[in-house]
């Protein structure tokens, strides 16, 4: 196994954990026959499945060709014509449903607010016409940088109403990445807001998005809504306030009927190097991955309060806080700000206030709430509590038993959902009801969905060997290209295993088919020839019971090729000593091998994250190694973090 194709993974676990037979019993899908009947028969014919689930959806016109497919493009229900916007609201007022709460938002502040789906349908009407009349047409690209607030969901729906292309971009990003994807994607407008609120600061978006314009030459417009009410500079005859833009405008506005492929926005991921990807999605196969996964993995059911924290300006925001829950008539939780404010039960009263019973989060998030302390959910009544799902990189199992235990008292399915930007929609994770799950393992591919774990050569590699996670098989959600360079789609996805989709992660299968991710392929360590997974070394640190979260990287060794590197963070009041290292170093080899035993623990306050919470691997391999940082940084959170590592050097 010290095979160069192949990743060593050592990283065991044999907890088992069952649904109730009360879970199972009410689900959507309630037993792992069941799971796999439904798995089996999508495969046999992929596209007879699709076209199956794709009727749940509105259509003004039915397709005429499920799938075309011409590697690597595909189409998917072309000849069907749909509308998003139609699909999250229309419909459910045809069904009755005008009165049901379609969004319970609340500020950080503290100051609330309800939309029903008819006030929505009303809203998101009068923002469109106001498009219209700024002279938006039917495939014009809007950018939208926003805080966390309904106007947000108001805007992309608005959007997806008249067939305008939406490229949101996080709140937190900075003015020069608005600018640089105002011009990727020649944007004619910005909406944005004076400022939104986190941890009880205003974070300055209009005064971004007046620097990013002056570098972004084909916006032509500016909408502010007013949000924080701060200080801003509005520029006669380029600025617009919201309000006044609304006022007096129609509140009918017939959502356009859209081809199938008709783009439905761009959402830019920063690669690992190199300027950020505009991944480009379409409406009718994104809606059907986001609706049917929605309502698969979270086992929806009419009475639910969904409460996804992912922000809007993630792939996450877009399917399962807006398209995914919207398009199964769901009552969505929203929340502007940090969670920890104004107190680090933030999250927990949200809960109880609204009686949330479906929680979406992330693991860095769950580390942190680990790090606070337990003190914080207890305070809080969290039996309303059902169902929690984790999404953005390998759940360690640490995290994975203490969310269980803690905040799903040990009554909640976890489904650790595996998917990615690109995918649209969620690909490996286990159905609640269905699938008993492993703390740190997605589990298995939903149905519809073919994935496997090859060799460089594209070979199907052995239970418990590491290897490539491939999709085998196109999908109604995945990408379409990248905006504006096609190239680069078919060289970063469909080239380096041949026949099938990249996707850069490593993975193994257990002797019972499960699938544990291994993380990005770019953060393998190659130790004596052994290429190991960081994830799992910091997985195996963050089982001590002193450690809050672990960073893990090489650095060049003359003998084993690559030395490995940990950046550690300690839970609250715990020393940093050498003999603690020690222990530390001990443990790791203890607990996985002598193999992936440390060969330096570097203590540190925090780690470098994206804003996303992925740790930057990149920048910590340069420290380790002892070089200045290069490449971009411009989605680093958190820049004292970095400069704190550096000063520890010296
Ligand atoms: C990458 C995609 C998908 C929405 C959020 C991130 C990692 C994501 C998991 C998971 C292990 C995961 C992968 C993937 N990842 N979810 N449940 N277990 N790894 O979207 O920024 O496009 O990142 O995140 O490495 O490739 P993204």
């Amino acid at each position: 196994m010290s095979n160069q194709n192949n990743i060593t993974s050592v990283l065991r676990e044999t907890r088992v954990f069952h649904p109730s037979a009360d879970f199972s019993h009410k689900a959507h899908v309630g037993s792992f026959a069941e799971y796999k009947r439904l798995w089996e028969s999508a495969r046999e014919d992929i596209e007879g499945f699709w076209a199956e689930q794709a009727k749940s959806l509105a259509w003004f016109k039915t397709w005429h060709t499920t799938l075309e497919w011409k590697a690597p493009h595909a189409k998917w229900f072309d000849g069907g014509l749909i509308n998003a916007s139609y699909n999250c609201l229309d419909r459910h007022l045809n069904n009755g449903l005008n009165n049901k709460a379609a969004l319970i938002w609340e500020g950080e502040p503290g100051d609330t607010r309800t939309l029903t789906y008819q006030m929505l349908h009303r809203e998101v009407c009068k923002f469109a016409n106001a498009l219209k009349l700024l002279g938006i047409n039917k495939g014009d690209r809007i950018t939208i940088y926003m805080p966390l607030v309904p106007e947000l969901v108001i805007a992309m729906l608005a959007c997806a109403r008249i067939g305008a292309v939406h490229s949101v971009v996080f709140g937190g990003f900075s003015a020069e990445a608005v600018a640089d994807r105002n011009n990727d994607a020649k944007s004619r407008l910005v909406i944005t807001a004076d400022g939104g609120w986190r941890r009880g600061k205003t974070v300055p978006l209009k005064a971004n998005v007046d620097q990013a314009v002056e570098k972004s030459p084909t916006i032509e417009k500016v909408v502010v809504l007013k949000r924080t009410g701060q200080a801003i500079d509005m520029h006669p005859g380029r600025d617009l306030w919201w309000h006044e833009l609304i006022s007096g405008v129609g509140s009918e506005c017939p959502a356009e009927a859209l081809d199938s492929e008709h783009p439905l926005f761009i959402l830019y991921t920063s690669g690992s190097t190199g300027k950020p990807k505009g991944i480009y999605h379409t409406t009718g196969g994104y809606l059907l991955g986001a609706a049917y996964t929605h309502k698969l993995v979270f086992d929806i059911r009419p009475d639910d309060v969904y409460w996804c924290t992912a922000d809007a300006g993630w792939i996450t925001g877009h399917t399962y806080l807006v398209y995914g829950p919207l398009a199964n008539a769901t009552t969505i939780v929203m929340y502007e700000g940090a969670p920890n404010h104004p107190a680090e039960d933030r999250f927990w009263e949200i809960i109880a206030k609204y009686g949330v019973t479906v929680f979406y989060t992330a693991p860095t998030a769950i580390r942190a709430f680990m790090k606070w302390g337990d003190q914080f959910p207890k305070r809080h009544d969290l039996t309303s509590l059902r169902l929690l799902g984790s999404v953005g990189e390998p759940i360690n199992p640490e995290a994975w038993m203490w969310y269980q235990e803690v905040i799903g008292g040990g009554r909640c399915p976890i489904v650790d959902t595996w998917w990615q930007t690109e995918t649209g929609s969620i690909m490996i994770a286990p159905l609640p009801g269905a699938v008993p799950t492993k703390p740190g393992s997605a589990t298995f591919p939903l149905p519809g969905i073919v994935a496997e774990i090859v060799d460089k050569e594209g070979k199907e590699v052995g239970a418990n060997e590491g290897g490539f996670l491939v999709i085998k098989k196109p999908w109604p959600s995945m990408l379409r290209t990248l905006y504006g360079d096609d190239e680069r789609y078919q060289k970063t996805y469909w080239e380096n295993t041949p026949g099938s989709y990249f996707t850069a992660d490593g993975a193994r299968r257990d002797e019972e088919g499960y699938i544990w991710i291994m993380g990005r392929v770019d953060d393998v360590l190659n130790v004596s020839g052994h290429r190991l997974s960081t994830m799992e070394v910091e997985s195996a640190l963050a089982q001590h019971h002193y450690v809050a979260e672990a960073a893990v990287v090489g650095k060049p060794d003359e003998i084993k090729g690559e030395g490995i590197a940990c950046f550690v963070t300690l839970k609250s009041g715990i020393a940093a000593t050498d003999s603690l290292k020690a222990e530390l170093r001990d443990f790791v080899s203890k607990s996985i091998g002598a193999l992936a035993r440390p060969d330096e623990i570097r203590f540190t306050e925090g780690l470098p994250k994206t804003r996303s919470g992925k740790i930057m691997r990149r920048l910590l391999r340069d420290i380790a190694s002892g070089r200045q940082t290069s490449g971009d940084t411009t989605t680093l959170e958190d820049y004292s973090v970095l400069a704190n590592l550096r000063s520890d050097e010296e």
